[in-house]
């Protein structure tokens, strides 16, 4: 007998439009898109059950099983490294990771590189793989703030439409990575539930363009 697959979908923008590929790819629950202040959803005859999480909470619930499957985006995967099968790149919810600073800024190797982000483990890493000195400078959001105060000398951040950096008077100095949504699944879950995952996969895949 088919199983229910629980799905932890990405609270926001990026949830709508990735649910309207699971739509689109036959697991249909269309209760899920009313503005009630509802977070689980279930069609049973489609057997899927869909969670509205917080995006950066969507790989925890994934990797300890509370959700068998979930979509987030690889800055948060890279960011905390969750022990998950990444099994789609959905090709949605495209950014970059990039390191940003005032336009006049100018980098003095000599001095340890004061760095602001939502995101120490790739900035560390990053900095490292160039055996730059940092000291980072943990914030959980506007970050962009940071080098106008003095507080960093950059800020390593995620760049969509380049819109906040450029009414802050900040531009792109290096990019770190490309970002988009992924597919995820919780290992156990997947060992138990292959078919009905891999059902998804398959349908999925199809609708990204
Ligand atoms: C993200 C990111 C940038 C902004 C980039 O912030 O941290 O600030 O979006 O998008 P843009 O290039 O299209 O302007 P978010 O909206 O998540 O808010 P935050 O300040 O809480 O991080």
């Amino acid at each position: 007998m088919k199983q229910i697959v629980n799905v932890a979908l990405p609270k926001g923008r990026l949830g709508k439009k990735v649910y309207q590929m699971f739509e689109a790819a036959g697991f249909e629950c269309p209760e899920l898109l009313s503005e009630s202040r509802k977070l689980i959803f279930e069609n049973e005859e489609k057997c899927i059950r869909y969670f509205w999480v917080k995006p950066s909470d969507v790989a925890i619930y994934v990797e300890r099983g509370a959700a068998d499957v979930g979509v987030c985006g690889k800055d948060i995967l890279l960011e905390s490294e969750p022990d998950v099968y990444e099994l789609l790149d959905l090709d949605c919810g495209k950014c970059r990771m990039m390191v940003a600073a005032p336009e006049k800024w100018r980098d003095d190797p000599a001095r340890t590189l004061r760095v602001a982000t939502k995101f120490p483990k790739i900035a560390r890493r990053y900095y490292e793989g160039k055996s730059r000195d940092i000291d980072i400078i943990k914030l959980n959001g506007s970050i962009e703030i940071a080098p106008i105060l003095g507080l960093s000398d950059v800020i390593v951040d995620i760049v969509e439409t380049g819109n906040t950096l450029r009414a802050n008077h900040l531009e792109t100095k290096e990019e770190i990575v490309d970002i988009s949504a992924r597919f995820i699944a919780c290992k156990s879950a997947y060992k138990f539930k292959t078919e009905e995952i891999q059902e998804i996969v398959q349908k999925l895949s199809e609708e990204i363009k």
